[in-house]
């Protein structure tokens, strides 16, 4: 079975095929962050326009490289929400429009869902049941994942999203959109010990989150530091430090919690390098395996939402006619 992906939920278009027998045989992708970095941080309607200026050369370029024709597609899966309402609107009405077009079976897939099964795409693939860390740009969570479609929300940040926190607080510190990466990069200067920040909600039971209070807590350190290039890099490094921790931490509980035996790493975040060096120890102590997606599809990628397409049509599932988008699409 082979099934045509589309994501459009935020700043990246990208369309994949899956193939059942032979894994991911097509993945392109147009990202549109050096477009919104003029602003620090995606402009929605710029979004959708930019969207619609691409879809249609990328599914060309994804059938290209697989050398498929439409006939030896078997369905089209498209990112039907959570994510910005206009870009999700573009990328509905053309897989649903190309469905009808093809005649092919339709589904409209949950964004997190993708990125909650990215790392079934490895070689070295999780089986269910497993707990999964999803830390995107919007949202943060940890989620007992037992089967296709039976999610049980372990714990949820109350504010900030992981990615979201790394976002802002590279913006305050002067760096450019999106912060993760350049966070990460600025913090292999920064020296270890010179700042300490607090490691929020580790003291509460439970596995919620919240990073507000840090990114506050960031800012107000670098108001009364001397704003050297060294501070900022002692700064980002407490920060990553403080974040990555308090997952580890998190994550650690909703193991030994849930007595599940795997992690599974999903999300932008995930890319995070120091995060999952310290994941990997944590896990190794534990006697359990954390899983990872490879770098291009712990971000917003095709793939995802091919795989996660594939899952829901073989299990015999598919839209009506209408095109389906939601800016809010709770997992559950
Ligand atoms: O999953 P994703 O591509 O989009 C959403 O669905 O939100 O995640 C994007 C987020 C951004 O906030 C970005 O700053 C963060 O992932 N990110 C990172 C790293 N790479 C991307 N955060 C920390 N370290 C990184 N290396
Ligand atoms: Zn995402």
């Amino acid at each position: 079975m082979r099934v045509l992906g589309i994501e459009s939920s935020c700043d990246e278009t990208a369309v994949a095929i899956y193939d059942s027998s032979k894994g991911v045989i097509a993945h392109a992708m147009h990202t549109q962050i050096p477009m919104h970095q003029e602003y620090g941080g995606v402009v929605p309607e710029l979004a959708s326009r930019d969207h619609t200026r691409y879809i249609v050369s990328l599914v060309r370029q994804a059938m290209r490289e697989a050398g498929c024709e439409p006939s030896d597609i078997d369905g089209i899966a498209y990112t039907a929400g959570p994510g910005l309402i206009g870009a999700l609107l573009v990328g509905s009405c053309f897989a649903r429009s190309l469905a009808y077009a093809w005649g092919k079976p339709c589904i409209g897939v949950n964004h997190l869902e993708g990125h909650l099964l990215a790392a079934m795409l490895e070689e070295s693939a999780p089986e269910y049941p497993f707990v999964s860390l999803l830390v995107s740009g919007g949202h943060s969570m940890l989620i007992a994942v037992k089967g296709l479609g039976e999610y049980e929300l372990l714990g949820e940040t109350l504010d900030d999203a992981a990615g979201e926190a790394f976002d802002k607080t590279a913006k305050m510190l002067g760096l450019a959109y999106p912060g993760g990466p350049k966070i990460a990069k600025l913090a292999e200067q920064g020296r270890p010990g010179v700042y300490n920040f607090p490691r929020p909600m580790v003291n509460r039971p439970g596995m919620d989150l919240s990073f507000s209070g840090l990114k506050t807590h960031t800012l107000q350190t670098w108001l009364s530091s001397s704003q050297s290039e060294q501070d900022r890099a002692d700064i980002a490094l407490a920060f990553q430090d403080a974040i990555v921790d308090t997952l580890v931490i998190k994550s650690k509980r909703a193991l030994i919690q849930t007595g599940l035996r795997q992690l599974v790493i999903a999300g932008g975040v995930g890319a995070n390098a120091h995060l999952r060096e310290r994941l990997q120890e944590m896990t190794t102590e534990l006697g359990t395996q954390v899983f990872y997606p490879r770098l291009e599809y712990c971000t917003d990628n095709g793939a995802m939402i091919a795989y996660a397409g594939y899952q829901r049509l073989k299990s015999g599932q598919r839209d009506g006619l209408r095109a389906q988008a939601r800016a809010r699409w709770p997992l559950s």
